[in-house]
Protein backbone atom coordinates (compact mmCIF):
# COMPACT_ATOMS: atom_id res chain seq x y z
CA UNK A 1 0.00 0.00 0.00
CA UNK A 2 2.93 2.76 0.99
CA UNK A 3 4.19 1.45 -2.23
CA UNK A 4 1.35 2.19 -4.42
CA UNK A 5 0.55 5.67 -2.48
CA UNK A 6 4.21 6.53 -3.36
CA UNK A 7 4.45 5.68 -6.73
CA UNK A 8 0.91 7.87 -7.55
CA UNK A 9 2.53 10.75 -5.60
CA UNK A 10 5.56 10.60 -7.68
CA UNK A 11 3.68 10.25 -10.66
CA UNK A 12 1.61 13.41 -9.74
CA UNK A 13 4.37 15.83 -10.63
CA UNK A 14 5.02 14.10 -13.88
CA UNK A 15 3.33 16.96 -16.58
CA UNK A 16 3.93 14.11 -19.34
CA UNK A 17 1.36 11.68 -17.71
CA UNK A 18 -0.89 15.18 -16.62
CA UNK A 19 -1.45 15.72 -20.29
CA UNK A 20 -1.77 12.23 -21.16
CA UNK A 21 -4.30 11.84 -19.32
CA UNK A 22 -6.29 14.89 -18.82
CA UNK A 23 -7.06 14.57 -22.43
CA UNK A 24 -8.39 10.91 -22.19
CA UNK A 25 -12.44 10.48 -21.53
CA UNK A 26 -12.58 7.91 -19.33
CA UNK A 27 -9.83 9.42 -16.78
CA UNK A 28 -11.90 12.68 -16.71
CA UNK A 29 -14.57 10.81 -16.03
CA UNK A 30 -13.11 8.87 -13.15
CA UNK A 31 -12.03 12.52 -11.97
CA UNK A 32 -15.43 13.43 -11.69
CA UNK A 33 -16.38 11.41 -8.45
CA UNK A 34 -14.13 13.83 -6.93
CA UNK A 35 -15.77 17.12 -8.23
CA UNK A 36 -18.74 18.12 -9.42
CA UNK A 37 -17.24 19.76 -12.94
CA UNK A 38 -14.55 21.11 -14.24
CA UNK A 39 -16.63 25.24 -14.30
CA UNK A 40 -17.21 27.25 -10.96
CA UNK A 41 -20.65 26.76 -12.33
CA UNK A 42 -20.72 23.26 -11.44
CA UNK A 43 -19.47 23.94 -7.63
CA UNK A 44 -21.58 27.00 -7.21
CA UNK A 45 -24.56 24.77 -8.23
CA UNK A 46 -23.19 22.03 -5.97
CA UNK A 47 -23.09 24.35 -2.95
CA UNK A 48 -26.42 25.23 -3.55
CA UNK A 49 -27.39 21.56 -3.06
CA UNK A 50 -25.43 20.86 0.20
CA UNK A 51 -26.67 23.80 1.98
CA UNK A 52 -30.18 22.57 1.47
CA UNK A 53 -28.35 19.70 3.72
CA UNK A 54 -27.00 22.15 5.69
CA UNK A 55 -23.76 21.60 4.88
CA UNK A 56 -21.19 24.37 4.11
CA UNK A 57 -19.19 24.35 0.95
CA UNK A 58 -15.18 25.60 0.15
CA UNK A 59 -15.05 26.08 -3.35
CA UNK A 60 -10.92 25.54 -4.47
CA UNK A 61 -9.66 26.50 -7.87
CA UNK A 62 -7.37 23.73 -9.16
CA UNK A 63 -3.61 24.70 -9.90
CA UNK A 64 -0.59 25.56 -8.63
CA UNK A 65 3.12 25.94 -9.27
CA UNK A 66 2.11 29.20 -11.40
CA UNK A 67 4.99 30.77 -13.20
CA UNK A 68 4.50 34.07 -14.42
CA UNK A 69 3.12 37.31 -12.87
CA UNK A 70 -0.18 37.18 -15.15
CA UNK A 71 -0.77 33.41 -13.95
CA UNK A 72 -1.55 34.59 -10.27
CA UNK A 73 -2.92 38.16 -11.36
CA UNK A 74 -5.56 36.12 -13.30
CA UNK A 75 -5.96 33.53 -10.18
CA UNK A 76 -6.83 36.13 -8.00
CA UNK A 77 -9.38 37.86 -10.32
CA UNK A 78 -10.72 34.55 -11.21
CA UNK A 79 -11.14 34.18 -6.90
CA UNK A 80 -12.46 37.94 -6.50
CA UNK A 81 -15.49 36.77 -9.32
CA UNK A 82 -16.01 33.87 -7.03
CA UNK A 83 -16.64 35.89 -4.07
CA UNK A 84 -18.64 37.88 -5.55
CA UNK A 85 -20.90 35.02 -6.92
CA UNK A 86 -20.85 33.52 -3.60
CA UNK A 87 -21.92 36.61 -1.83
CA UNK A 88 -24.59 37.20 -4.73
CA UNK A 89 -26.60 33.78 -4.60
CA UNK A 90 -26.41 34.08 -0.93
CA UNK A 91 -24.30 30.68 -0.32
CA UNK A 92 -22.87 29.62 3.05
CA UNK A 93 -19.79 29.10 0.94
CA UNK A 94 -15.59 29.93 1.95
CA UNK A 95 -12.92 29.97 -0.83
CA UNK A 96 -9.61 28.23 -0.08
CA UNK A 97 -6.29 29.08 -2.56
CA UNK A 98 -3.26 27.45 -2.61
CA UNK A 99 0.29 30.07 -2.55
CA UNK A 100 2.05 28.50 -5.95
CA UNK A 101 -1.36 29.22 -7.69
CA UNK A 102 -1.07 32.64 -6.20
CA UNK A 103 2.44 32.91 -7.61
CA UNK A 104 4.11 31.92 -4.60
CA UNK A 105 7.07 30.20 -6.63
CA UNK A 106 7.47 33.78 -8.15
CA UNK A 107 7.08 36.45 -5.53
CA UNK A 108 6.37 36.60 -1.52
CA UNK A 109 5.22 40.09 -1.21
CA UNK A 110 3.24 39.68 -4.70
CA UNK A 111 0.93 36.59 -3.31
CA UNK A 112 0.59 38.30 -0.10
CA UNK A 113 -0.82 41.16 -1.31
CA UNK A 114 -2.98 38.59 -3.60
CA UNK A 115 -4.07 37.00 -0.61
CA UNK A 116 -4.86 39.80 1.51
CA UNK A 117 -6.77 41.28 -1.36
CA UNK A 118 -9.08 38.45 -1.37
CA UNK A 119 -9.11 37.67 2.51
CA UNK A 120 -10.13 41.93 2.71
CA UNK A 121 -12.89 41.08 -0.04
CA UNK A 122 -14.15 37.58 1.30
CA UNK A 123 -14.34 39.88 5.28
CA UNK A 124 -16.34 41.84 3.58
CA UNK A 125 -18.86 39.71 2.68
CA UNK A 126 -18.86 37.42 5.80
CA UNK A 127 -16.34 34.83 4.10
CA UNK A 128 -13.59 33.07 5.69
CA UNK A 129 -10.64 32.61 3.25
CA UNK A 130 -8.28 29.83 3.86
CA UNK A 131 -5.23 28.82 2.78
CA UNK A 132 -4.08 25.63 1.36
CA UNK A 133 -0.41 23.76 2.68
CA UNK A 134 1.18 22.28 0.10
CA UNK A 135 4.22 20.30 0.59
CA UNK A 136 7.01 20.65 3.08
CA UNK A 137 8.92 22.83 1.01
CA UNK A 138 6.31 25.78 1.16
CA UNK A 139 5.29 25.17 5.22
CA UNK A 140 7.71 28.37 6.40
CA UNK A 141 6.51 30.70 3.52
CA UNK A 142 2.57 29.59 3.99
CA UNK A 143 3.14 30.16 7.79
CA UNK A 144 4.67 33.43 7.23
CA UNK A 145 2.05 34.51 4.67
CA UNK A 146 -0.08 33.46 7.57
CA UNK A 147 1.34 35.57 10.51
CA UNK A 148 1.43 38.54 8.79
CA UNK A 149 -2.27 38.59 7.41
CA UNK A 150 -3.08 37.17 10.63
CA UNK A 151 -1.09 40.20 12.32
CA UNK A 152 -3.12 42.69 10.43
CA UNK A 153 -5.91 40.79 11.49
CA UNK A 154 -7.64 39.11 8.62
CA UNK A 155 -10.39 36.81 8.51
CA UNK A 156 -8.11 33.88 6.70
CA UNK A 157 -7.49 30.49 8.06
CA UNK A 158 -4.29 27.66 7.53
CA UNK A 159 -4.09 24.16 6.96
CA UNK A 160 -1.36 22.14 9.08
CA UNK A 161 -0.75 18.47 8.57
CA UNK A 162 -0.35 16.23 11.27
CA UNK A 163 1.94 14.41 9.68
CA UNK A 164 4.96 16.67 9.24
CA UNK A 165 7.80 16.70 12.29
CA UNK A 166 7.48 20.08 12.62
CA UNK A 167 3.54 20.79 13.03
CA UNK A 168 3.71 20.36 16.99
CA UNK A 169 6.26 23.28 17.35
CA UNK A 170 4.27 25.45 14.30
CA UNK A 171 1.25 25.10 16.26
CA UNK A 172 2.47 26.28 19.63
CA UNK A 173 4.03 29.81 17.52
CA UNK A 174 1.26 30.05 15.87
CA UNK A 175 -1.41 29.89 19.03
CA UNK A 176 -0.37 33.02 20.43
CA UNK A 177 -2.23 34.93 16.83
CA UNK A 178 -5.94 33.03 18.12
CA UNK A 179 -5.45 31.19 14.54
CA UNK A 180 -7.97 28.72 12.46
CA UNK A 181 -6.70 25.99 11.76
CA UNK A 182 -7.43 23.04 9.79
CA UNK A 183 -5.88 20.24 10.76
CA UNK A 184 -4.94 17.14 8.15
CA UNK A 185 -3.32 14.18 7.51
CA UNK A 186 -1.21 15.62 5.08
CA UNK A 187 -1.03 14.27 1.15
CA UNK A 188 2.03 15.02 0.05
CA UNK A 189 5.38 12.44 -0.53
CA UNK A 190 7.70 13.62 1.96
CA UNK A 191 10.44 11.68 3.53
CA UNK A 192 10.79 9.99 6.53
CA UNK A 193 12.94 12.56 7.99
CA UNK A 194 10.23 15.53 6.94
CA UNK A 195 7.14 13.41 8.19
CA UNK A 196 6.09 10.39 10.27
CA UNK A 197 5.91 7.24 8.09
CA UNK A 198 3.71 5.23 9.49
CA UNK A 199 0.02 6.15 9.29
CA UNK A 200 -1.03 5.27 12.92
CA UNK A 201 1.67 7.74 14.59
CA UNK A 202 0.26 10.39 12.39
CA UNK A 203 -3.69 8.80 13.05
CA UNK A 204 -2.77 9.35 16.97
CA UNK A 205 -0.88 12.73 16.81
CA UNK A 206 -3.85 14.15 14.44
CA UNK A 207 -5.79 13.49 17.73
CA UNK A 208 -3.62 14.91 20.18
CA UNK A 209 -3.03 17.67 17.81
CA UNK A 210 -6.85 18.08 17.94
CA UNK A 211 -7.48 17.88 21.33
CA UNK A 212 -4.49 20.94 22.12
CA UNK A 213 -6.64 23.16 19.30
CA UNK A 214 -9.79 22.19 21.15
CA UNK A 215 -8.75 23.10 24.74
CA UNK A 216 -7.39 26.72 23.11
CA UNK A 217 -10.05 27.29 21.73
CA UNK A 218 -12.63 27.10 24.47
CA UNK A 219 -10.05 29.80 26.33
CA UNK A 220 -9.68 32.61 22.69
CA UNK A 221 -11.13 33.25 20.10
CA UNK A 222 -9.11 30.81 17.88
CA UNK A 223 -11.67 27.90 15.95
CA UNK A 224 -10.47 24.60 14.91
CA UNK A 225 -11.78 22.75 11.75
CA UNK A 226 -10.88 18.88 11.32
CA UNK A 227 -10.36 17.74 7.53
CA UNK A 228 -10.64 13.93 7.55
CA UNK A 229 -12.70 11.19 6.71
CA UNK A 230 -11.48 8.93 9.22
CA UNK A 231 -15.15 8.19 10.99
CA UNK A 232 -13.01 6.76 13.89
CA UNK A 233 -10.90 9.74 14.27
CA UNK A 234 -13.95 11.46 13.93
CA UNK A 235 -15.99 9.64 16.65
CA UNK A 236 -12.97 9.99 19.50
CA UNK A 237 -13.03 13.92 18.40
CA UNK A 238 -16.55 14.32 18.78
CA UNK A 239 -16.12 12.53 22.09
CA UNK A 240 -13.36 14.56 23.51
CA UNK A 241 -14.94 17.67 22.32
CA UNK A 242 -18.34 17.18 24.71
CA UNK A 243 -15.67 15.78 27.36
CA UNK A 244 -14.05 19.50 26.81
CA UNK A 245 -17.55 20.42 26.92
CA UNK A 246 -16.69 22.79 23.92
CA UNK A 247 -19.28 25.09 22.47
CA UNK A 248 -21.17 24.47 18.62
CA UNK A 249 -18.84 26.67 16.20
CA UNK A 250 -15.26 25.93 18.38
CA UNK A 251 -14.99 22.97 15.85
CA UNK A 252 -16.22 21.83 12.45
CA UNK A 253 -15.60 18.86 10.17
CA UNK A 254 -14.63 19.31 6.66
CA UNK A 255 -14.44 16.90 4.06
CA UNK A 256 -14.29 16.52 0.53
CA UNK A 257 -16.62 16.36 -2.36
CA UNK A 258 -17.65 12.70 -3.64
CA UNK A 259 -16.01 11.27 0.04
CA UNK A 260 -17.94 9.77 2.84
CA UNK A 261 -21.26 11.73 1.41
CA UNK A 262 -23.28 9.65 3.94
CA UNK A 263 -21.29 10.59 6.90
CA UNK A 264 -21.35 14.08 6.16
CA UNK A 265 -25.25 14.26 5.85
CA UNK A 266 -25.62 12.18 9.32
CA UNK A 267 -22.91 14.55 11.14
CA UNK A 268 -24.53 17.68 10.01
CA UNK A 269 -28.64 16.02 10.69
CA UNK A 270 -26.43 15.22 14.45
CA UNK A 271 -25.65 18.88 15.35
CA UNK A 272 -21.93 18.94 14.23
CA UNK A 273 -20.83 21.88 11.65
CA UNK A 274 -19.69 19.95 8.40
CA UNK A 275 -18.50 21.80 5.00
CA UNK A 276 -17.45 19.95 2.00
CA UNK A 277 -14.68 21.11 -0.25
CA UNK A 278 -15.37 21.49 -3.64
CA UNK A 279 -12.60 21.53 -6.31
CA UNK A 280 -13.28 22.47 -9.81
CA UNK A 281 -10.80 23.55 -12.90
CA UNK A 282 -9.31 21.80 -15.50
CA UNK A 283 -5.64 21.58 -14.10
CA UNK A 284 -6.91 18.58 -12.32
CA UNK A 285 -4.36 15.94 -12.52
CA UNK A 286 -1.98 15.63 -9.40
CA UNK A 287 -5.05 16.57 -6.62
CA UNK A 288 -6.39 14.07 -8.38
CA UNK A 289 -3.43 11.89 -8.14
CA UNK A 290 -3.27 13.08 -4.46
CA UNK A 291 -7.34 11.24 -4.03
CA UNK A 292 -6.04 7.88 -5.61
CA UNK A 293 -3.01 7.59 -3.38
CA UNK A 294 -4.94 8.54 -0.14
CA UNK A 295 -6.95 5.39 -1.22
CA UNK A 296 -4.98 3.38 -3.99
CA UNK A 297 -8.62 1.32 -4.30
CA UNK A 298 -9.55 3.95 -6.14
CA UNK A 299 -7.47 3.62 -9.50
CA UNK A 300 -9.98 0.19 -9.59
CA UNK A 301 -12.49 3.34 -10.43
CA UNK A 302 -10.28 4.47 -12.98
CA UNK A 303 -10.31 1.15 -14.24
CA UNK A 304 -14.37 0.61 -14.37
CA UNK A 305 -14.40 3.99 -16.42
CA UNK A 306 -12.16 2.75 -19.45
CA UNK A 307 -14.01 -0.37 -19.62
CA UNK A 308 -17.29 1.33 -19.28
CA UNK A 309 -17.39 4.36 -20.91
P1 LIG B 1 -7.46 8.37 5.91
O1 LIG B 1 -6.51 8.49 4.79
O2 LIG B 1 -7.10 7.52 7.08
O3 LIG B 1 -8.86 7.91 5.33
C1 LIG B 1 -9.93 7.52 6.16
C2 LIG B 1 -10.98 6.87 5.28
O4 LIG B 1 -11.58 7.88 4.44
C3 LIG B 1 -10.42 5.83 4.30
O5 LIG B 1 -10.36 4.56 4.89
C4 LIG B 1 -11.41 5.90 3.17
O6 LIG B 1 -12.56 5.15 3.48
C5 LIG B 1 -11.78 7.37 3.14
N1 LIG B 1 -10.95 8.12 2.19
C6 LIG B 1 -9.90 8.94 2.47
N2 LIG B 1 -9.40 9.47 1.35
C7 LIG B 1 -10.14 8.95 0.34
C8 LIG B 1 -10.11 9.09 -1.07
N3 LIG B 1 -9.22 9.89 -1.68
N4 LIG B 1 -11.02 8.41 -1.79
C9 LIG B 1 -11.95 7.61 -1.20
N5 LIG B 1 -12.02 7.44 0.12
C10 LIG B 1 -11.13 8.08 0.89
N6 LIG B 1 -3.87 17.86 2.54
C11 LIG B 1 -2.79 18.70 2.47
O7 LIG B 1 -1.65 18.23 2.49
N7 LIG B 1 -2.98 20.05 2.39
C12 LIG B 1 -4.22 20.62 2.41
O8 LIG B 1 -4.37 21.85 2.34
C13 LIG B 1 -5.35 19.76 2.53
N8 LIG B 1 -6.61 20.26 2.58
C14 LIG B 1 -7.67 19.43 2.86
C15 LIG B 1 -8.93 19.95 3.11
C16 LIG B 1 -9.99 19.10 3.47
C17 LIG B 1 -11.33 19.68 3.76
C18 LIG B 1 -9.77 17.70 3.57
C19 LIG B 1 -10.86 16.76 3.97
C20 LIG B 1 -8.53 17.17 3.29
C21 LIG B 1 -7.47 18.00 2.92
N9 LIG B 1 -6.20 17.49 2.66
C22 LIG B 1 -5.13 18.35 2.57
C23 LIG B 1 -6.01 16.03 2.44
C24 LIG B 1 -5.55 15.29 3.71
O9 LIG B 1 -4.22 15.64 4.03
C25 LIG B 1 -5.62 13.76 3.53
O10 LIG B 1 -4.74 13.39 2.51
C26 LIG B 1 -7.00 13.23 3.19
O11 LIG B 1 -8.01 13.90 3.90
C27 LIG B 1 -7.09 11.72 3.53
O12 LIG B 1 -6.89 11.50 4.90
P2 LIG B 1 -8.09 11.21 5.95
O13 LIG B 1 -7.89 12.11 7.11
O14 LIG B 1 -9.39 11.29 5.28
O15 LIG B 1 -7.80 9.78 6.54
Amino acid sequence: MAIARSFLLRAASSQWLAAQVTKRAFTRRAALRFMPGEDVGSALEASGALAGQDIGTILTQLGENVTTPGEAAAVREHYQDVIEQIAERGLPSQISVKPTHLGLDIAFDACLAHIKALAEQAAATGQLLWIDMEDSRYVEPTLELYRELRTADANVGVCLQAYLRRTPDDLKRLLPLEPVIRLVKGAYNEPAAVALPVKREVDERFFKLGRRLMEHSKKGRSSVVFGTHDLKLVKRLREEARRLECDAGTYEFHMLYGIKARAQKTLAQEGERVRVLVSYGSAWFPWYMRRLAERPANVWFVVRSFLLP
